[in-house]
């Protein structure tokens, strides 16, 4: 198993996934693996729906789908590479999305992290979700599995919290689709550090660097 700091840098979005099951056993160290993180006040008003029903994720897809033809795609289309990517890498990068995107529903297991978060959630509240949410990421890549952090979703929470039978005061904060990667893990496209951190006030260079 690769170290921590080995795990996290990388840890790529990994989209393109084999249909193949994923043991029990695996899918409750990841589920663990979330549990364990932290929440405000650590009220763990989490819950974790494991979805493998083939007609409910294929219920959620076509709103995905939808999404991306609606806006993720013509913003790909318009928008400059991030910082650490490039024409390429970015043209790469929407491709595995549009391929996530066709073949959601087809990853063997999905965890939808929801939160009893009640009616009119406040701006902190998936500071309590997220982290959870990245700790699952961090178990999947440490079992070879893949994954993505997904909130595409979102932009029709109502239909699809609906779809998954969450009651009043709980929402779905992300999707994570996991399966065994078809490509490889490796390391991650970012900027130079230097140019996020800043020393003491907001633009002056932090000399630790
Ligand atoms: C809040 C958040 C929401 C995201 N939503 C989606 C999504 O809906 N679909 C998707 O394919 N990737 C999604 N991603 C993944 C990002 O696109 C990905 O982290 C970014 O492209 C960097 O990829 P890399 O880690 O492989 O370099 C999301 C990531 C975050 C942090």
């Amino acid at each position: 198993m690769p170290d921590l700091f080995e795990t996290m840098s990388t840890m790529r979005a990994m989209r393109r996934l084999k249909p193949d099951p994923v043991p029990d056993e695996l899918i409750n160290k990841i589920l663990q693996a979330g549990q364990w993180a932290p929440s405000g006040g650590n009220t763990q008003r989490w819950r974790f729906l494991v979805v493998k029903d083939p007609e409910v994720k294929q219920k959620v897809q076509v709103y995905y789908k939808r999404l991306y033809d609606e806006t993720v795609g013509p913003r790909y289309a318009s928008s400059a590479p991030p910082p650490g990517s490039d024409a390429a890498r970015y043209q790469r990068q929407n491709a595995a999305v549009q391929y996530l995107t066709d073949h959601y529903h087809e990853a063997p297991v999905w965890i939808v992290a929801c939160l009893e978060d009640g009616e009119n959630p406040g701006r902190t509240a998936g500071s309590s979700i997220y982290g959870a949410v990245q700790n699952m990421c961090l178990a999947c890549r440490a079992l070879g599995l893949g994954t993505t952090l997904t909130t595409r979703h979102t932009g029709y929470g109502k239909e699809v919290d609906a779809i998954f039978g969450l009651p009043p005061g709980a929402h779905s904060y992300a999707i994570l689709p996991i399966g065994w990667p078809m490509g490889r893990f490796g390391p991650l496209g970012r900027g130079p550090l230097k140019d996020v951190v800043y020393g003491d006030q907001w633009g002056q260079p932090y000399q630790g660097l």
